[in-house]
């Protein structure tokens, strides 16, 4: 075996995988009434960006020939439902259309859910026991896809594991008209630990409770199956697999089951491994963020969802 591992040039050859700038998706934070853009502490390098600063740093991704970026609003404007983000002239519809605004050429991938506008933090309004209305919420996420994609939002992302709400989303953008934006479903997203840091990030840790009763039992393999069949039936264009890492088993099985443009997330948790061992002066960053993309690929994703897109990218167009 060791005959075509002799050279670099023969390593090239005969390599059967390959990572470049646009298999990377870039996730962005864009909080209101930000004076500067500020770092997250548990996501070292990654920063709330202002509803200014949000241009440069997508100006790099485009310079940097991304993939796309997706959106995540941090809002100052919470209520039971997350309101905000089903109104003109909210946070989701103004930072859309400033990205849009100044990089017209960009994908503009909106996250589509509520946790990040709603005051206790869940994924859609709850009902008097305390748990999330799903149906509530499949209604209301139509609403809000409508908003992001009257803004230019190129794909609509929704995250929030509530039955039927790729359907919802379908039949509201058809509805109005968008009938070509394309829905990348998280398909199979788990009730993951590792999502710890994003949660500073996006300012929506939970108030009480958790989400195992939407999101998937890390336990189960079998069921990312039938979301993401569930899903394409509905109408996803796309789909996704949610912790990355942990899940390529499930990664894999979702590509070589349905074969549908399939992505991997990257998580927050994942990034700070990474970071915080490279700080310890345990790995080296830059080689261990390559590393995990060409994993990915290999194990069947078109792209990744990665706080280190621009930093794997830079080494890329080296
Ligand atoms: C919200 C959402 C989460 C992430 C993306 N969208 C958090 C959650 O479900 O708690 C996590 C992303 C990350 O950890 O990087 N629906
Ligand atoms: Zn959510």
């Amino acid at each position: 075996m060791r005959r075509n591992r002799g050279s670099e040039g023969i390593r090239r050859m005969v390599r059967e995988n390959a990572i470049e700038p646009q298999h990377l998706i870039l996730p962005l934070f864009v909080e209101e009434n930000l004076d500067a853009r500020t770092p997250i502490k548990s996501m070292p390098g990654v920063y709330r960006e202002t509803e200014k600063s949000i241009v440069d740093i997508v100006k790099q991704a485009d310079a940097a020939k991304l993939g796309a970026v997706m959106l995540f609003g941090v809002s100052h404007h919470k209520d039971h439902t997350g309101s905000d983000s089903m109104r003109a002239g909210g946070l989701l519809d103004r930072m859309i259309k400033r990205v849009k605004d100044a990089c017209p050429d960009t994908v503009v991938i909106a996250d589509a859910c509520f946790c990040e506008y709603t005051d206790h933090g869940h994924c859609g309004p709850l009902t008097k026991d305390g748990r999330v209305d799903n149906d509530a919420t499949i209604e209301n996420i139509g609403k809000q896809a409508v908003i992001a994609a009257r803004a230019g939002a190129d794909i609509i992302a929704p995250s929030g594991m509530m039955d039927g709400q790729v359907a919802s989303i379908r039949n509201a953008l058809d509805d109005q008209g968008f009938i070509d934006t394309p829905i990348m479903a998280y398909a199979a997203k788990y009730a993951s630990c590792f999502y710890g840091p994003f949660r500073e990030a996006a300012g929506c840790s939970l108030n009480k409770g958790d989400r195992k009763t939407y999101q998937m039992d890390p336990a189960n393999g079998d069921e990312a199956l039938r979301e993401v069949a569930l899903d394409i039936a509905e109408g996803a264009d796309m789909v996704m697999v949610k912790p990355g890492l942990p899940y390529l088993d499930v990664l894999y099985r979702v590509k070589e089951t349905f074969g549908l443009p399939t992505f991997a997330y990257n998580i927050s948790g994942e990034y700070a491994m990474l970071k915080f061992a490279a700080e310890a002066g345990a790995l080296d960053y830059e080689k261990a963020a390559m590393e995990m993309m060409m994993c990915f690929r290999r194990a069947g994703a078109d792209g990744i969802l990665t706080y280190a897109a621009l930093d794997v990218a830079r080494q890329l167009n080296k």
